[in-house]
């Protein structure tokens, strides 16, 4: 039993927020966001929550990929900003899609968590139970960033990104890897609740992510091209074959020193995070469902997937089309 991709959608709300933006509210410019991080702008979602943005990329893939939601038997949500802690949006979106009673979860691996999402589902759909799985990235980082903090507010967007993968006879979604490394947390983290050494109300002071950019630059630099190379040698695949490399949209230099370090062309690197900076968990399914739309990828195409985020986690993807 093997899986393919059925369809593919994503949704952006509408509100752009520009570099000029982020100039009126930190000391920052124009030249050095897209100088350092390549990014021009980021949407930004005023009245939409999570499960909204996801009921939208829900509903393109489910159209890409000709079924009704009834044929769904399996939702996984990768996200770090749900609506609210619990419900999950896995469960929000079952009931709006009008899904049957299904398997209805949330993933947290931050901006590996579409990955995570996708090997979760691969392996559930080949052990012959799960038929038909809607998978998907949709995070608001806008609610969690602190724009005061000009090291990360310049950073971050709101967006989702969804896949229906369902049984194949041949493996076209071939080699799927995810890895965590708990020691190196601090360096992207976000506080939750404290812990109640009375019996006080919680603080409501909202915590905002943080992030130690440098280390997890040059954490994601080391990953990145290691993850292709094992996703390569797994699947005896040569990387001149690739159609495209689509990476989490981080930083374009991050993508740039992938490509260096693999010899792999930068015109196959996927790049749209000037019109989006980084989204998270959607930043990966959000580039994916662009690529195929625009006929960067193709039917019969393979192509890997790669993300790296808080945890801290990464993982990758090879897969044909
Ligand atoms: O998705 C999860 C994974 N996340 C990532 O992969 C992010 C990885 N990290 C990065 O992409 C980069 O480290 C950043 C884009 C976050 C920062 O770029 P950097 O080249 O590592 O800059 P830096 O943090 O070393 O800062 C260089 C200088 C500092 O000034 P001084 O100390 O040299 O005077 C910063 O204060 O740039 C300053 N700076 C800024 N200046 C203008 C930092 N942020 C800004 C800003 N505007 N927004």
């Amino acid at each position: 039993m093997y899986t393919k991709i059925l369809g593919t959608g994503s949704y952006v709300p509408q509100k752009v927020v520009t570099n000029a933006d982020l100039e009126a509210l930190v000391d920052t410019s124009d030249e050095w966001i897209q100088s350092r991080t390549g990014i021009k702008e980021r949407r930004m979602s005023e009245t939409e929550n999570t499960s909204e943005l996801a009921y939208q990329a829900a509903l393109k893939a489910i159209d890409a990929a000709q079924i009704q939601p009834e044929d769904i038997d399996l939702l996984i949500v990768a996200t770090v900003t749900g609506d609210k802690p619990f419900p999950g949006v896995s469960q929000i979106l079952q009931r709006r899609l009008g899904c049957k009673p299904i398997t209805a979860f949330d993933i947290n691996a931050a901006c590996s968590g579409f990955i995570y999402a996708l090997n979760v589902a691969d392996k559930m759909l080949r052990s012959g139970v799960y038929k038909k799985a809607l998978i998907i990235g949709a995070e608001i980082l806008t609610k969690i960033t602190d724009y005061t903090d000009r090291n990360t507010c310049v950073l971050f967007g709101d967006a989702a990104g969804a896949m229906v993968i369902g049984e194949s006879e041949k493996a076209m979604i071939k080699e799927v890897v995810t890895y965590a490394k708990g020691d190196l947390e601090g360096l992207l983290t976000m506080e939750g609740y404290p812990l109640k050494k009375d019996f006080k109300t919680p603080d409501n002071g909202r915590p905002f992510l943080q992030m130690q950019g440098t280390d997890v630059f040059k954490f994601a630099t080391t990953v990145l091209p290691q993850v292709v190379q094992e996703l390569l040698d797994k699947a005896q695949f040569n990387i001149e074959d690739l159609a495209l490399i689509v990476a989490h949209q981080a930083n374009k230099r991050i993508i740039d020193k992938a490509s260096k370090t693999l010899k792999f062309p930068t015109d196959k690197m996927y790049m749209n995070i000037e019109n989006y900076g980084n989204t998270s968990a959607a930043s990966v399914p959000l580039a994916i469902d662009e690529a195929i739309r625009s006929h960067a990828l193709k039917p019969g195409d393979t192509f890997i997937t790669a993300a790296f985020g808080a945890g801290l986690t990464w993982g990758g993807a090879l897969i044909e089309l």
